[in-house]
């Protein structure tokens, strides 16, 4: 098996006017809100990677530990020579927890960071040299379908850390939908589910001591000064994230300092002080509410692992 990765560039072609149009129309809409999509530049990756780290972020350490006690369960499950695809992959580091059990015939990896993607696609080619290592550069919210040559097979679909979190639940349920349809009969999803729990426990998890939650979310200005150059100053912001109970969702904010405005492609944005930019929805469910949400959604739940502590959940979602 070659160690090369195959590439499969299935971007937006300009992501760059991409992000600026999101950019202009979340800042001109009320309240003000801009897609946690575009943290993941490189130093947005990064950063992600270190709050995947911090003693509060109990997501990641987790969510590892409930796939290392269930890997064999799970490939079971999803049966042999399979297709492993993973939505948002990252650093690509939990599907290694996977790989040994599951010993998939060959890997997808789909992130919205090329760089990132490439770069961890690479490692994950050398360190297997038994699969075959597929990259695709792609905003999956956007558009979701496998490249050509290795659609219409039997797959599994690994969407771990929660970012399902990310959409509200009717937007979860569509894209859930919409990723079944990718999906051929037999296939299955293993999606990671944070749960819904104590409010002192959540906000902790948002509101590291470290304060790289807070880089994490000013990068999304220092990106649109750095890429769009836009006139804010990242500084002059404060990083708020709280629990939304009514939502059931960590809600995470930019609150502008004082009175100032942001600059950008020749429109000039005034904002109040204590204004608030929103930057990030992340849902919490319970195990059956979540189950419910994948059945309208067309899915069989065939299975559900969780931590000791109730503290976070990963489904098995067969696809009829
Ligand atoms: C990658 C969306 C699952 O919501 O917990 C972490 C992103 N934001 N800290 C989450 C995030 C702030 C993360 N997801």
């Amino acid at each position: 098996m070659s160690l090369a990765v195959r590439f499969h560039d299935q971007h937006v072609a300009e992501s760059r006017t991409a992000f600026r149009d999101a950019v202009i129309a979340g800042l001109r809409a009320r309240p003000r809100a801009l897609s946690p999509k575009f943290f993941y530049d490189r130093r947005g990756s990064l950063l992600f990677e270190r709050i995947c780290r911090q003693p509060e972020y109990y997501l990641t350490r987790t969510e590892e530990r409930i796939l290392v006690g269930a890997a064999d369960e799970i490939a079971a499950l999803a049966g042999p020579e399979s297709l492993l695809v993973e939505l948002g992959s990252g650093a690509s580091r939990k599907v290694r927890l996977l790989l040994e059990a599951l010993r998939p015939r060959r890997y997808l990896g789909i992130d919205i960071s090329r760089e990132f993607l490439l770069e961890s696609t690479r490692r994950l080619a050398a360190d297997y040299p038994w699969l075959e290592v597929h990259a695709a550069w792609a905003d999956f919210s956007r558009r979701l379908a496998l490249p050509e040559g290795i659609a219409g097979r039997r797959a599994v679909a690994f969407f771990p850390g929660s970012s399902i979190g990310n959409f509200e639940p009717a937007e979860a349920e569509a894209f859930l939908a919409r990723l079944r349809r990718m999906l051929s009969p037999g296939s299955g999803v293993l999606i990671g589910v944070d749960l819904v729990k104590a409010r002192r426990v959540l906000e902790a998890a948002y509101n590291d001591a470290a304060g790289v939650t807070a880089a994490f979310n000013r990068n999304l200005l220092v990106r649109m000064r750095r890429e769009l150059g836009a006139e804010v100053e990242a500084t002059a912001f404060d990083h708020l994230a709280f629990y939304n109970a009514a939502a059931s969702r960590i809600e995470m904010h930019l609150v502008s300092r004082h009175r100032q405005a942001i600059c950008l492609a020749g429109e000039r944005f005034p904002l109040a002080a204590g204004e608030r930019l929103h930057t990030e929805n992340s849902c919490k469910y319970s195990v059956a509410g979540f189950q419910a949400l994948a059945r309208r959604a067309g899915y069989a739940p065939a299975a559900v692992w969780t931590d000791p502590q109730g503290l976070f959940s990963m489904h098995y979602l067969a696809t009829p």
